[in-house]
Formats: structure tokens, sequence, C-alpha cells
């Protein structure tokens, strides 16, 4: 089997580790390295999260610490609300001894990048801001990375603010520099990840398979259920459906449009604007290498995370 080779890049975060399992045990995935990034809580609760993981179900893939702050640095809110003070919810992992990988997140993406020579795919499930960095002080990853696909930002609507996404809210100047880069894109944003809704019985399948993974992922839904029974956010997969995208590319359905991030509007920092007018491509003057997810599949959507979870059997 042809594996895709793929670096994770995220903020865990409850539905990033649910990603991160699903992309852990995909047969067609080859895994090269997880880079973390601040986000749904700082720095140091993400990289533990996603090292603590990785390494309690036995995998030995390299993770990278990422960056502390969004590129401009500055504050912003976090997401604890909706992830829990640790970004985990009510899930405790084990604290591995285990050490971070000796490069940071940057060097790590780079040095993939350069190993596979066009093949590598980026999947970012938080704010955007180390591979910008990447960008910035590497240029000829423009031609060494094949795609990024990306979960952030949303046609119409916002998360966070009426007309912002979470992960392009945190860092709209980094969201901005790699829809610019000339990579392709891929966007799975809030117009798709709203559907992307998981149910009690998801979490009842998981938890029957006895696993590690199966009884993690089991756990992080319970908790989602229950933040959802107290009027929090429902069991939705943002991160998973990017995840599930590279794996299963007809899960969504896109289309090729221009799209940059605002970054400077009083009410509209963190927008994508998905330039859906033929006319205002023409003006933005740039090729559209954006592919905007406009539907997806749920049925197949269920039916990957079952079939991959339930790969795991420790
Ligand atoms: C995004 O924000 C985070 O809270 C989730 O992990 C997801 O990546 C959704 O807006
Ligand atoms: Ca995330």
């Amino acid at each position: 089997m042809q594996k895709i080779p793929i670096i994770m890049d995220c903020d865990t975060g409850t539905d990033d580790a649910i990603a991160l399992v699903a992309a852990l045990y995909t047969p067609n995935f080859d895994l090269r390295a997880v880079t973390t990034v601040t986000g749904n809580v700082p720095l140091k609760y993400t990289s533990r999260n996603t090292l603590n993981l990785v390494r309690y179900l036995g995998f030995e893939i390299p993770v990278a610490v990422g960056a502390a702050q969004p590129i401009m640095g500055g504050r912003f809110r976090s997401a604890t609300g909706t992830h829990g003070h640790t970004g985990m919810g009510t899930v405790t992992l084990p604290d591995t001894d285990a050490p971070f990988y000796e490069k940071n997140a940057v060097e790590t993406i780079i040095e993939a990048a350069r190993a596979l020579a066009g093949e590598l795919i980026l999947v970012p499930t938080g704010p955007i801001t180390n591979i910008a960095q990447a960008i910035l002080a590497y240029p000829e990853l423009q031609g060494l990375v094949k795609e990024i696909v990306f979960m952030g930002g949303a046609m119409i609507g916002g998360n966070v603010t009426p007309n912002a996404e979470f992960n392009a809210w945190v860092d709209p100047e980094a969201l901005s520099i790699v829809l610019n880069s000339g990579i392709p894109c891929r966007m799975i944003g809030l117009d798709v990840t709203t559907r992307a809704v998981l149910d009690q019985s998801e979490a009842d399948y998981f938890r029957s398979l006895e696993s590690k993974a199966g009884i993690l992922v089991a756990d992080l839904l319970d908790f989602m259920l229950v933040r959802h029974q107290k009027g929090g956010e429902d069991l939705l997969m943002h991160d998973g459906l990017a995840v599930a995208a590279v794996a299963h590319p007809d899960i969504v359905r896109t289309q090729s449009f221009y799209v940059d991030c605002e970054c400077h509007g009083t009410y509209t920092r963190g927008h994508t604007y998905v330039a859906t007018n033929e006319v205002y491509v023409k003006k933005a003057e740039r090729p559209a290498l954006c592919q905007v997810a406009l539907d997806l599949d749920l049925p197949k959507l269920k039916a990957y995370f079952r079939e991959v979870i339930g790969n795991s059997v420790v």
C-alpha cells in the first residue's frame, strides 16, 4: 500500500486528541511526526497531552514542541470552556518519561519536507503558527509540501466571534501567510465541521473495543456529551474531519476559491474571506489555491472512525 506521509500539527485539545488517535491507526498514513502549538490551552499542556497520548498508545513517533504564542505575539483567550483546564476534558493520561523530539516544530516540518521532496501533507488542527513560521524561515517549503489540509475558518459565521472560527481567530496573520504561500491548501472549516457530529452510540461502540485507544476516545466523547448537556459544544469532530479528509478525500466535497484571512477588521479579525463571486476572484489576481470544504458525507466519516479506531487491539 502506498502510504501518505503526513505531519499533524495540533493544540491537543479534546477533538485534536480524537483526530490524533484516528491518524495513529489509519493504515494508509505514514505519520512522520506530530508538532504542537498553543491554542485550546497553553503550549505546556498541548505538548504534554500530545506526547502522553502518543506514548500511552505505544507509538514512538517524534513529538516536537512548537510556538507558545501567535506569530505576532500577544495574548488571546484559550478554549478551556470547551476543552477543560488541561485541554483533555476529564481525561488524565499517565505522564510519560519519554522526551520531546530534539528539534522544534519548524525544524521538524522542514526536515520531513526535505526528506520527502514534495510528498508531505501537513494537517494542522490548531492555530497555524508553526507552519507560517516554517514558510517564512524556509521559503523553499513551497515546492516541498504537497498540500496543507487545515481545520480552521468558515465561509460563513464563527464560533469565537460572529465572523471568526477559533483557530483562524487565534492567529489570523499566520493563516494569511499560509494561504498566500503558494502551497495548495484545503480548508476544512466550520461550514462542514459543525455537521461532523458523533453521538452516544459512537462512544459506546469505542468503549466496547476494550482497547486503550477505544476507551480513551469513549472517555473524551463522554466528556463532550456532558459538556453538551450543560449547554456547551456538541460532539463535533472538527479536527477529525480534517484527518479523515486526507485519508479519504471523498468524505468532503470541495470547491476551489481564492481565500484569505482578515487580519485587521475591528469586527472581522480572523474571518476567512472566501471569494465565491468570480469578479472578486479576478480582482484578487491570484490563482485559487484553496479547496474549500462545502459538504461532508457523515456516514462515511463515522465509518472511517469506527474502522481505524477498531484497528487498535491493545
Ligand atoms: C477548532 O477550535 C478548537 O477548539 C478545536 O480543537 C478545533 O480545532 C474549532 O473551531
Ligand atoms: Ca484543535
